[in-house]
């Protein structure tokens, strides 16, 4: 299927110049960039105009998987490996072959495994874990971040040498909030697109819509946009699109007040969490995301909201619904353990493992 790359601001049209310059060669690109600014759109972009698009593009979330497993997602085990290692098993490095390897959330790559990473691109080859035969490939690998990963590298958190090794052609996606012009357009791809989805014939966008569309900040950029023309879409019943505005989501009762009495530091740290993904309009990472104004890693703040049972499906529920849910011993860990099956339990299918992924 053909990637959509919508917008045709100045900001946009130099990533689209920069995509045709690095995609027929075999370089590493890292594409740097807010969350939803359509890093992996990019990376999927670049792939399609490539020698490589007859070839398989292969995606790997590096926050999704546990880092204990994420070597053999991407180098593959040897039978008896570890414990459960029944069979050998090809990584995703190597089903990349010939085509592209996306390394999604590349700063939350565990320090220990960046040195086989490295080696990997330079020599192009590896061992599989537990393993001693060699195995070649020839991958492109395409890398991705919200993070700074500069800033990353001086506090020794990410090796300079990968640093180096990605950064060779590095690509940083604007914000939508900086290219407003792309704004309309974006709007009415999205209308079309969703409204068809839905069954449903639009065909008129008030200007007043369009207006609180182009003033508002979207902390969570493009995937925030596509969001809320999606609720509009579902709630519009004629030709025109009634998106309600923007503004009233933001300014909802703020979830403190009206939630139930807390009991535990857990329900402290659930209401205090919840709340905060309500202001961050649920953007958990980035410079204006939940985990900075909580002074937690990104990761350190997804693993929590598993744990607490907070997850992109409890998005749309009030917090004393929420805690309900949550509520009693039992029922808690169910609950708990229902969430943490939902993010974890298909880290080897990626898709699965992007359902957790909130915006
Ligand atoms: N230029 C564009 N035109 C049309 N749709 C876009 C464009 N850029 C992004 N999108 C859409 O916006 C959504 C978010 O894009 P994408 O997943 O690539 O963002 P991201 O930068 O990888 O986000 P994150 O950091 O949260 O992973 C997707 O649904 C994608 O299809
Ligand atoms: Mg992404």
């Amino acid at each position: 299927m053909p990637i959509d790359l919508i917008g045709s601001s100045p900001k946009l049209r130099s990533v689209l110049d920069n995509i045709n310059l690095v995609a027929p060669l075999s370089s590493a690109v890292l594409i740097q960039g807010e969350t939803g600014t359509g890093k992996e759109v990019v990376a999927r972009a670049i792939h399609e105009r490539s020698p490589r698009c007859r070839n398989r593009f292969v995606a790997v979330n590096c926050a999704a998987i546990p880092a204990a497993l994420l070597e053999s997602e991407l180098f593959g085990h040897e039978k008896g490996a570890f414990t459960g290692a029944v069979l050998q098993t090809v990584g995703r490095f190597q089903l990349a072959d010939r085509g592209t390897l996306f390394l999604d959330e590349i700063g939350d790559l565990p320090l220990e495994l960046q040195p086989k990473l490295l080696r990997a691109l330079q020599e192009r080859e590896f061992e599989r874990l537990g393993g001693i035969q060699t195995v070649r490939v020839n991958v492109r690998v395409i890398a991705a971040t919200n993070q700074n990963l500069e800033q990353m590298v001086a506090h020794r958190k990410f090796r300079a040498d990968l640093y180096y090794r990605l950064h060779v052609f590095p690509m940083t996606l604007p914000p939508l909030r900086e290219r407003a012009e792309d704004i309309p357009p974006l709007v009415e791809y999205f209308v079309r697109r969703l409204a068809e989805q839905h069954g449903k014939s639009i065909e008129r966008i008030p200007e007043e819509v369009m207006d609180a569309f182009r003033r508002h900040h979207w902390p969570g950029n493009i995937r925030e946009l596509q969001n809320v023309i999606e609720r509009g879409v579902i709630i519009t019943t004629g030709p025109v699109l009634s998106c309600g505005t923007i503004e009233p989501l933001r300014n909802r009762v703020e979830p403190g007040a009206d939630y139930a009495p807390i009991k535990t530091l857990a329900d402290a740290e659930r209401a205090h969490i919840f709340k905060t993904l309500r202001e961050t309009n649920w953007v958990v990472g980035g410079r204006r995301g939940a985990a900075a104004k909580l002074g937690l890693a990104r990761t350190t703040l997804l693993a929590r909201m598993n744990r607490l049972g907070i997850s992109v499906r409890t998005q749309g529920m009030e917090p004393d619904q929420l805690d309900r849910q949550l509520a009693g011993g039992e029922q808690r860990s169910h609950a708990a353990s229902a969430a943490r099956s939902d993010s974890w339990g298909g880290f080897a299918g990626l898709d699965s493992a992007r359902e957790f992924r909130p915006i």
